[in-house]
């Protein structure tokens, strides 16, 4: 069982900086380079190239990173850069045939709202939330995915605030019943009792019974898919904040304990922690989602010593990954930030790639930081 470190803060706030600059060098890159292009996953360290996409979720990360660069540097380049990505966003708000809409309003058209208080950016933040409710399946009671009205993704609990968001700013009382419903069924159908997840529910669409746990994306059914627990240590603690009900920060604790528990010393998550020696490659993105996730968590538990653990986790996991073993800062070929990330396995999709969800958390998880020792 691995323990978080005692990171000292003087050692790595040169290590966030440096990363930190690195990202406003890589994606000013990016942008002038491969303009209004949204990638999702590099090959060979490339960002653009014709490999298969699965499904099209990311816009929102790119968008966000060029949001978290205006906050920290307050030069209207990146503020332009990030209005226009988002303007390019804005039909999706409407579209009915993804689960993915908090991952991408939440970190565009939230942060150009919050930037600027303009209620006509915040109203598109409600309506995207307003549009994913309409996956909801009464019979079930969950939000289904875009597989098909049979399938509930761990992945949607990252999406569900944005309908707890939409309820809060409407008072819509049936928003809220939905999103807190597909909560529950989330807890009951794909968390297990050791704080682990599986990726995928599949229910019976004519009477809404549950039938099996499964997987896309994980070794296998059974397994323990790390980014899916990611996820859901993170939505469900993103959750409670909206809710202040002990049942999600229980969730969200539980994955947090097994997360850590489960990860080697560094807490570099393997893909699946389930999966073989010789096929063990880390996520790093799996890493920087609950380093993002865990330094949250650590804000909303009630027990010290949790906040303590978490808020310790978090920093480990930042002072492994700043650094030659998982920053591109010495290969200056490679286009992305963090390596070592996986996005399809069993697709072999970026396998040991920059993934674009990867960099969004890991750049989060710094500026958080940042702004904690920066006393912002
Ligand atoms: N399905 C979203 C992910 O790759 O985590």
């Amino acid at each position: 069982m691995a323990e978080p470190q005692l990171v000292d803060l003087a050692d790595l706030k040169p290590r966030l900086q440096r990363t930190f600059d690195h990202y406003a060098s890589k994606f000013g890159t990016l942008i002038d380079h491969h303009p209004d292009y949204f990638p999702i996953y590099t090959e060979g360290g490339r960002w653009r190239h014709g490999g298969e996409l699965w499904t099209d979720w990311c816009a929102g990360f790119l968008t966000g990173i060029l949001w978290h660069c205006y906050r920290r540097i307050r030069h209207e380049w990146w503020r332009d850069k990030a209005e226009h990505y988002c303007r390019l966003l804005e039909h999706k708000q409407h579209d009915r045939d993804v689960h993915d809409l908090g991952f991408i309003f939440l970190n565009s058209y939230l942060p150009w709202y919050e930037v600027t208080g303009d209620a006509s950016k915040k109203r598109v933040v409600v309506t995207a939330g307003q549009t994913l409710a309409m996956r909801f399946r009464e019979r079930g009671q969950y939000l289904c995915s875009f597989i098909g009205p049979e399938s509930l993704f761990i992945d949607i609990m990252m999406n569900v605030p944005i309908i707890f968001y939409a309820a809060r700013e409407t008072g819509d009382e049936r928003l809220l019943e939905v999103a807190k419903a597909h909560c529950r069924t989330t807890e009951r159908t794909i968390v297990r009792p050791d704080g682990s997840t599986a990726h995928e529910g599949i229910f019976d669409t004519n009477t809404g019974e549950f039938l099996r746990q499964s997987t896309h994306q994980g070794l296998s059914a059974e397994s323990d898919w790390t980014r899916g627990l990611a996820w859901s240590l993170y939505g469900f603690g993103t959750v409670y904040s909206y809710t202040n009900d002990p049942a999600d920060l229980a969730v969200a604790e539980r994955n947090a304990d097994h997360f850590i528990d489960r990860c080697p010393d560094g807490l570099v998550a393997p893909w699946d922690f389930d999966a073989p020696e010789g096929d063990r490659m880390a996520d790093s993105s799996a890493s920087a989602i609950a380093a993002s996730g865990l330094w949250q968590l650590a804000d909303l538990t009630r027990d010290p010593s949790r906040a303590a653990r978490y808020q310790d986790a978090a920093l480990t996991i930042l002072d492994t990954l700043c650094s030659d073993a998982y920053v591109s800062w010495n290969d200056p070929e490679w286009e992305g930030v963090l390596k070592h990330g996986v996005y399809h396995k069993p697709k072999g999709l970026g396998v040991d790639q920059s993934v674009m969800w990867g960099e969004f958390f890991f750049l989060e998880a710094i500026c958080k930081v940042l702004a904690m020792i920066d006393g912002d």
